[in-house]
């Protein structure tokens, strides 16, 4: 299979106001790269010097590939850093968490000096059972205070956390406490989503058979009348604090100990556990959440993903709390009771950083703008998104609709294994809609071809980061090999597994998996490309595309499409589809059959699972499709 392939660039160029260049912390792209580029060691180091360590590292970085060790022999607690900092200092009373649960008004903040204490309590509760420094503990917990409590408190005491987004059922949870032999399981009796409550404990009682090491499960108790606990395996998570001590110095971790262990769902195969480290990834997630956020004193910061993906972990617990931002949680769904509810919080909240997925953007869209417009959002600074390529229509609609027509959007591009953003545009910078944008200073990312060239702007290839960066991760839990295939799969370049282009500027654009592309008579199509020329239709909603054997082109493109309210499938639309992709991208990208569908399978986190529709369409079997929603 060729690598390469060429792509349509012209894009409209969209400029924020130009306040927000001159407020940028970052400044302007060209001489923040510049910087880096000069010394990229010592601009790592002034970021890392921000924050507090027991000892200061010997050297900033130590690479012999695919190994790279950041802050050597440096000595930190990421809760030092993310609590201590701040609740003995200025931002004692400050307001780190506030959660929202489903109902109005069921609330609760959190002060940076409150948290700090329920955190040590935590941790305390914790060594009480005989956790400690490099144990494994699960967390598989519904969006409260409480989980974040109990990830700080296994960071404070150097236990190695691996949280399971509670959406997952029992055999994930199983494989996944398996894999990581975790020695405790925190849960809660329930999680409410959409007004019913999920029976966590259940599904956890089922997960821990099988599974020797497993020798507590902390239960959060929320339901009235209060759930039994039977074994003597089973404690209560408020008896635990009530008879745990109050302080509880943070270990001292080495700069390269395990942090934690999160699963990501491979294309094929089992779940991969990404190990993230203590020193960089508390250095990549800080420096990623002032500067890329471009944070300041009074935002507060929602960032709508769990804290069991990545971006929870990222960019809700340790990015914000290291930097001492105000961070907003909330158990609501986006469209129960109806679909204004996320727009009402932010105005409620006066959230100023808004950081969702474009699947949530496009289904917004798809609700009609009376929704947002019904709300007061003026609060809101900066909008991010995360996760799969935010198609132009998307984008337009975030920030005409959300953002006023003033916010920057931040597209950024960045993986559970990254840790952190790799690629985006600054604030203040100019914005290319279906564009993520630049590699941030720090990261040097290109797209090159099979053999590692670089290819020309226009030209299709593979997204590859150059040279190692803090947060990296540092191995795949019980599978280094696997971990080695990232960095030597094209010559010595980390390969994302994306296909991505860039323009003049140096821009990128994502087009989506190197395994969803599909060859149509030789040439390579994104996926990606071809769904984000669907949804610039009208009447799309959302659409997933398929390569279909076929006996002449090799592959043929299918396309599921759901509509948007006011529109009913027929021929004729079938017909001003095809025309529509024809135009946008041309006419190898053509659907060659299009469904009208009610619903697309996905995962858990909002990606569509082409993979199924692909099964389903050919008779085979789907494979794995544990992290499958519905
Ligand atoms: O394909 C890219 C897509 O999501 C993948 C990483 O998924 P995950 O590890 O679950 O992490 C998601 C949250 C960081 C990438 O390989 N992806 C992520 N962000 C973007 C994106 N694709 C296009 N544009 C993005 N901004």
């Amino acid at each position: 299979m060729a690598a390469t392939f060429d792509v349509k660039l012209e894009t409209t160029v969209y400029h924020p106001d130009p306040s927000y260049r001159e407020g940028a912390r970052m400044g302007d792209w060209e001489t923040a790269y510049q910087r880096f580029l000069d010394d990229p060691e010592a601009f790592w180091a002034d970021i890392a010097g921000e924050l507090e360590w027991f000892r200061p590292w010997e050297k900033v970085r130590e690479w012999n590939n695919p190994y790279a060790r950041w802050f050597v022999d440096a000595k930190l607690n990421i809760t030092a850093n993310c609590l201590d900092r701040h609740a003995l200092g200025d931002r004692r009373n400050k307001v780190a968490l506030i959660w929202r649960g489903e109902e109005d008004g069921n609330e609760r903040v959190l002060t940076y000096r409150q948290l700090h204490r329920q955190v040590m309590r935590f941790a305390n509760a914790l060594k009480g059972m005989g956790v400690g420094r490099g144990d494994a503990v699960c967390i598989y917990m519904p969006l409260v205070p409480e989980h974040i409590v109990a990830i700080l408190a296994c960071a404070r005491i150097g236990a190695v956390h691996t949280v399971v987004y509670g959406g997952f059922g029992a055999s994930a949870l199983n494989a996944r406490i398996r894999d990581a032999n975790a020695k405790i399981v925190i849960t809660a009796d329930v999680g409410y989503r959409r007004g019913k409550r999920v029976a966590l404990k259940t599904i956890v009682d089922e997960a821990v058979v099988n599974a020797p090491s497993v020798e507590r499960i902390v239960v959060l108790r929320r339901a009235s009348p209060h759930l039994e606990l039977y074994s003597e395996m089973e404690v209560d998570f408020h008896e635990l604090m009530k008879g745990a001590g109050l302080a509880c110095e943070p270990e001292v971790m080495d700069a390269e100990d395990p942090l934690f262990i999160l699963y990501t769902s491979g294309t094929t195969g089992p779940p991969k556990g990404i190990v993230h480290t203590c020193g960089g990834y508390m250095v990549g997630t800080y420096y990623t959440t002032k500067y890329i956020f471009d944070l300041k004193e009074n935002d507060v910061l929602w960032c709508t993903a769990d804290p069991g993906w990545i971006t929870g972990h990222s960019y809700i617990v340790y990015g914000p709390l290291a930097a001492g931002a105000t961070v907003l949680i909330t158990e609501t769904v986006p469209d129960y009771p109806d679909p204004g509810v996320w727009w009402r919080i932010v105005e409620d909240f006066g959230v100023t950083i808004f950081y969702t997925a474009p699947t949530a953007i496009r289904m917004f869209m798809k609700f009609g703008d009376e929704w947002p417009a019904a709300a007061n959002l003026e609060s809101l600074r900066i909008i991010g998104s995360v996760g799969e390529p935010l198609n132009p229509e998307a984008f337009e609609w975030y920030y005409r609709v959300i953002g006023s027509s003033a916010c920057p959007v931040v597209d950024t591009w960045w993986q559970t294994e990254t840790g952190m953003h790799m690629i985006t545009t600054l604030v203040g910078e100019p914005m290319k809609p279906g564009f993520a944008g630049r590699p941030i200073p720090g990261v040097v990312a290109d797209v090159v071809d099979r053999e590692g060239n670089p290819v020309p702007p226009g030209i299709g290839g593979l997204l590859v980061i150059k040279e190692p960066w803090p947060a990296m991760m540092r191995t795949v839990y019980n599978n280094d090999e696997r971990y080695q295939q990232y960095w030597n799969t094209i010559n010595s370049c980390y390969t994302a597994g994306d296909l991505a282009v860039k323009d003049e500027d140096g821009y990128i654009m994502v087009l989506g998996r190197a395994d969803d592309i599909i060859i149509v008579a030789g040439h390579n199509l994104g996926t990606a490309e071809v769904e984000s020329a669907l949804v610039s239709h009208e009447a799309v909603a959302e659409a997933a595309v398929i390569g279909k054997p076929d006996p002449v082109k090799g592959q043929a493109v299918k396309a599921f499409v759901i509509l948007r309210l006011g529109y009913e499938p027929s021929e004729k639309l079938k017909t001003d589809l095809t025309y529509h992709v024809r135009m946008s991208i041309g006419p190898i990208a053509m659907p060659s059959e299009i469904e009208f569908v009610q619903s697309l399978p996905k995962t858990r986190s909002g990606k569509i699972m082409r993979r199924v529709l692909k099964a389903k369409e050919m008779g085979i079997d789907p494979g794995d499709i544990s992290t499958l929603e519905e």
